[in-house]
């Protein structure tokens, strides 16, 4: 690929941080990936890398097997911002002197800027910054320079303007660091020289271009799901192509009340592609009979969503491509192992989304958004014209209702849930929630209990309500909704929802629960 843009490298030593930086970075409209940290001098020459940052990272620099990089890398002349461990390891080889803490220093400092050229430039001298080390540079290597101090650590910015090496001890990726993000403009647009050109309009020029250029007069399938990421790579693909791109979108039977139909609207009336309607859905259901185990009905859904994928795309004759919404985060998942951003997770459940499609079928892969991060996807999608509906909505599962339902699933307890989940959704959006929480959904229990109605026993559903905060899934927090608005959401599910008699409202945080609850 012909690279356009300037490039900045975050070279990964394990930090929790390193993808958060390269967020920052493509925030300052500058193209940012994430590297290994010993990703040789030679390969970032050849890539024409503008800059590189050294990521913190757990180790300490003393630490026989700590992580480093290239030893070429100092002396390459390619300007570098080392953060954390990162400013440890350009001190300690460069000849400084790097002392070993007991006690790590952790939280918020006032930052004294003495040096108001190159990273503070423009800045205000006093800054807050966001402190998180063992280790503390004690002697600066020659030809350096104290940038920045606080209270407790002398070194906290360095720096030699000549070599454009620089060091930070603090976080400027963290919001808690205020100008962080100058920080990380003024090393990019004045030690590096970037010019601030990674914008959405020039990323869809590119692709649009790329993908012509790649599939030829060829056809690309895609599977739709109906979330953020599928229904932008239809929007970008049909752009590029137009009814050259097939999508279809295989209904299992469980997706929200009239979301399969909203889903149909939007492809054959706004973005006009060549749209195939797939209504699976008496198929998934007999396959699931008296079937209550969560991960067999996970197994079955998802080798039955590949099976009549297989089925349809056949009968549509020589398909060379297949399009996947591929985010930026699962590419570096794979790709740097051994880090942080690497590590194998223990399989919890069997995950099922449209992607991971089955590469034995002969596909050629299309993943026009493998570059990017969920935010820039959701600015592409607008900038697209993919409705706010789409672009706001809250992560669904594959597997759609199907694992809010415990125990079995049948078509009558699906449209019970979808009317309970259309309350839950539509008070939370009404309360002004939608937008702050991960997740918000309601969940159907296998059992029944004893209420009273109208002078009358009943003996009928409980359902619950999930809503919970994250950033990422991997852990969450219960979400504290105000009584009134769990009222509202409970009256109108007894009101309008006739089977069910009963509301509960889940408690529990991640771990030890997960946000679903199959
Ligand atoms: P858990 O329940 O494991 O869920 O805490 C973490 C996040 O993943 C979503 N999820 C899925 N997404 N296919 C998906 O595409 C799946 O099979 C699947 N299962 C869970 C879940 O909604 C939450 O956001």
């Amino acid at each position: 690929m012909a690279q356009k843009h300037d490039l900045i490298v975050v070279l990964d030593f394990g930090a929790q941080y390193s993808l958060l930086i390269a967020r920052r970075v493509r925030e300052c409209n500058v193209y940012c990936e994430v590297m290994p940290h010993d990703t040789p001098v030679a390969e970032l020459r050849n890539r024409n890398v503008k800059g590189v940052i050294l990521s913190g990272g757990p180790a300490s620099v003393y630490e026989n097997d700590a992580p480093r990089p290239d030893t070429k890398l100092l002396e390459s002349g390619i300007p570098i911002l080392g953060i954390c461990y990162g400013l440890q390891l350009i001190a300690k080889d460069l000849g400084g002197e790097v002392k070993q803490e007991k006690k790590r220093e952790y939280g918020k400092a006032e930052l004294i800027v003495d040096d108001e050229t190159n990273l503070f430039a423009g800045l205000p001298n006093k800054l807050q910054s966001w402190m998180s080390h063992g280790d503390t540079v004690i002697g600066l290597p020659q030809g350096f320079k104290q940038l920045a101090h606080t209270e407790n650590t002398k070194f906290a910015a360095i720096g030699n303007s000549d070599k454009k090496i620089f060091g930070v001890q603090f976080h400027p990726e963290v919001v808690h660091t205020s100008k962080g993000i100058e920080i990380i403009k003024n090393f990019v647009y004045i030690v590096c020289g970037c010019q601030p050109t990674w914008t959405t309009a020039n990323f869809i020029e590119q692709q649009v271009k790329e993908i012509r250029e790649k599939v030829g007069t060829d056809k690309v399938l895609l599977a739709l799901s109906g979330g953020v990421d599928s229904t932008t790579v239809a929007a970008l693909i049909n752009k590029a192509i137009g009814d050259k791109l097939v999508c279809m979108f295989i209904d299992q039977g469980f997706m929200r009340k009239n979301e399969a139909k909203k889903i149909n609207d939007l492809f054959t009336e706004r973005f006009k592609v060549n749209f195939i309607h797939i209504n699976a859905a008496k198929k998934f259901f007999s396959q699931l009979k008296d079937v209550v185990d969560p991960e067999k009905k996970r197994k079955i859904i998802g080798e039955n969503f590949i099976r009549t994928f297989e089925e349809e795309a056949k009968k549509l004759g020589e398909i060379p491509y297949l399009a996947q919404g591929t985010l930026y985060p699962d590419v570096i998942e794979s790709a740097v192992p051994g880090t942080t951003t690497g590590k194998v997770a223990k399989k919890i459940k069997t995950h099922h989304n449209v992607g991971g499609l089955p590469e034995k079928m002969g596909f050629k892969l299309i993943e026009p958004l493998r570059l990017l991060f969920k935010d820039e996807v959701r600015a592409l999608g607008k900038e697209l014209g993919v409705p706010e509906d789409i672009i706001s909505r809250q992560p669904f599962p594959g597997p759609g209702l199907s694992i809010r339902i415990i125990g079995e699933v049948t078509e009558e307890r699906v449209k019970i849930l979808q009317e309970v989940d259309d309350i839950v959704v539509s008070e939370i959006k009404g309360a002004r929630f939608y937008k702050k929480l991960w997740q918000s959904f309601g969940v159907l229990l296998p059992i029944r209990t004893v209420g009273v109605m109208g002078d009358k026993r009943t003996y009928l559903n409980t359902v619950a309500i999930r809503a919970v905060t994250s950033t990422d899934a991997m852990t969450a927090d219960w979400a504290r909704l105000p009584y009134d608005l769990l009222e509202k959401i409970s009256n109108r599910i007894v009101n309008e929802v006739p089977e069910v008699n009963r509301v509960v409202y889940d408690i529990s945080s991640k771990p030890p629960s997960t946000i679903e609850w199959e």
